[in-house]
Order: C-alpha cells, then structure tokens, then sequence
C-alpha cells in the first residue's frame, strides 16, 4: 500500500462486486450496498481487468462475488449456531456490517488505517449509516499484532466468532499471514474463518491463464499493492492444522463457482485463487 493514500485495490473489488450485480446472470452474491458504496452505476469494470482476456476477468469477477456469497452464507450460519461476533479483516468496502439484521451481534471491520479512513468518509458521503453494533478497529497487520487491536475493540475472546478475510492474504508477508491464523485458531471461544489465497505463479506456468495472473500481479504491484503471499493447497492445510484448526475445506474457484452452478469456459484447474473455510471446534 502506498504511504497515506487507501487501497486501490479495495475499490477495484468493490467495483467487481457492484459490476456483477449489472452485468451477471445468474448473479450469485445479491448486496444492496454495491453499487451505493462505490457512488457508481456499476457499469465500470475493475481498472486492474483493462485489456485482460475478457473471459477470465468475468471468472475472476465470478469469484470476487462467489467468495462474498460464501461469507455471508458462513456469517449466517455462524450466528445461527450462536456466533455473536463477525470479525471482517482488511474490510475495504464490504458492506456485511451495514447489511445485518442481528442486533445482538457485534461487528468488527479491521483495515489498514489509510483505507479505513477512506472509507468512513465514503460512507458519509453516500449515505450509508454506521450502525451501533460495529466497531473500527484501524490496524495495519505488519506493524501491529491482531490481538493488540481487537483487545483494544473490545473483542471477546471467549465468545464465538466468525473471521472473514477476503483478498487480502496475498497482500501481506507470510509471517503476518500465519501471525494472523494463529491468532484465530486460539480464539477461546469457537472460531471459524473465510479467506482465499493464491497458489504460486510460477507453479501455474503449463496453465494458459498463468499470463494473465502475471499480467495481474504486475498491474496491482504497479500501485503500491503487490501480491507477496503465495500457498499451494497442502501448504496452507498443513498450517491451518499445525496452528490449531481441526476442519479445513478448501475449494478452487473453479469448485466454488460450481457451487453455485457457475460453469466457465474455463478448464477446472488448481492455480489461481482458492478459497478456504476453517474451524476450530
Ligand atoms: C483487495 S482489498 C480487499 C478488501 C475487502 N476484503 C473486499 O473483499 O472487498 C485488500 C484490503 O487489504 C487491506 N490491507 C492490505 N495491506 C494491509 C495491511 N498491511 N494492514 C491492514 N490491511 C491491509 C487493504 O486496506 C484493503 O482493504
């Protein structure tokens, strides 16, 4: 991220999120927010999608929308099963907060500071009202522990949660990333998490979308954004059981969107972006 200036790539999801209410259909994630969020009609796409094989910029937008279906449907259940907390890590412009309907249920939005600021004058600016059960929490997770910030929030370790974090383990080093999982897993009360994460370039090069990604890679590192974290699915399964998870379900995109009943052209594949759902008991 650059010093003092919010996310770019925070607006470029939210725009994904507000394009696929237009332009898709079936549309797998429904937000009322989208497009009042962005302050947009929604018509433009992701600036980091520009001249990118059309194709995969639609899987790609398919997936930034199926990955927050997914959230909600784990905050959902989550607080069903008694979860009185939601934790939403490098929140951007996700809107799960103003969307909720439980009123007992705390909310908690972490984001590097920069953005976080950003954000609180868009939703000024738009109209969106911040509603009393959320919670700021500026932390950026490479200079300050989780723990430090969410303690001073007000977060209850002994009471249940849900953790989302949604495109933004790639953007951070791998000592946070696992800094961050730990601190999860040792919730006191029962946690369970939502995040995705990329396999390594480099492990993807036989994959004719691997260009693409690389073309990717290089336009978000150009603002200040790059991609610095990458697993391969045993990796991050390994981990997530050494720190502590006891259920971990991983899917590729090409298995969520098929979840959904998306089918894309393109061929079912490891690479890219995967997404996965972990628990502890
Ligand atoms: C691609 S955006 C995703 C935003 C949001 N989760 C969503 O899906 O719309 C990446 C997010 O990670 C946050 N982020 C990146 N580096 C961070 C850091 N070091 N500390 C805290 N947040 C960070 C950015 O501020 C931004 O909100």
């Amino acid at each position: 991220m650059q010093v003092g200036q919010p996310s770019r790539t925070a607006m470029a999801v939210a725009r994904a999120r507000a394009h696929h209410q237009v332009v898709d259909e079936p549309r797998v994630f429904t937000d009322p927010l989208a497009l009042q969020i962005i302050g947009e009609s929604g018509s433009q796409a992701s600036e980091f999608d520009n001249g990118l094989d059309q194709d995969l910029a639609r899987r790609r937008r398919l997936f930034i929308a199926a990955r927050s279906r997914f959230a909600d449907d784990t905050v959902a259940d989550g607080i069903a099963r008694g979860a009185g907390q939601v934790v939403i890590l490098g929140a951007g412009l996700d809107t799960t907060a103003y969307r909720n309907t439980h009123e007992d249920v705390r909310f908690f939005e972490v984001d590097h500071p920069d953005t976080q600021e950003w954000k609180r004058r868009r939703l000024s600016e738009t109209g969106i009202a911040i509603p009393s059960s959320l919670t700021f929490a500026p932390i950026d997770f490479e200079q300050s522990t989780l723990a430090d910030g969410l303690a001073e929030a007000g977060l209850d370790r002994a009471r249940s949660a849900v953790f989302i974090w949604l495109g933004v383990v790639m953007y951070l080093t791998r000592a946070s990333v696992e800094d961050t999982l730990r601190y999860i897993a040792g919730h006191g009360g029962s946690a369970e998490v939502v995040f995705d994460y990329l396999y390594p370039v480099s492990s993807t090069l036989h994959d004719p979308a691997a260009g693409q990604q690389q073309a990717r890679a290089d336009r978000v590192a150009a603002v200040g954004e790059p991609w610095l974290s990458f697993f391969t699915a045993d990796e991050i399964r390994g981990n997530l059981l050494s720190f502590g998870f006891d259920r971990v379900e991983d899917r590729s995109a090409t298995q969520l969107l098929a979840t959904y009943g998306i089918r894309t052209t393109a061929r079912p594949m490891n690479s890219g972006p995967h997404l996965i759902h972990a628990g502890t008991a």
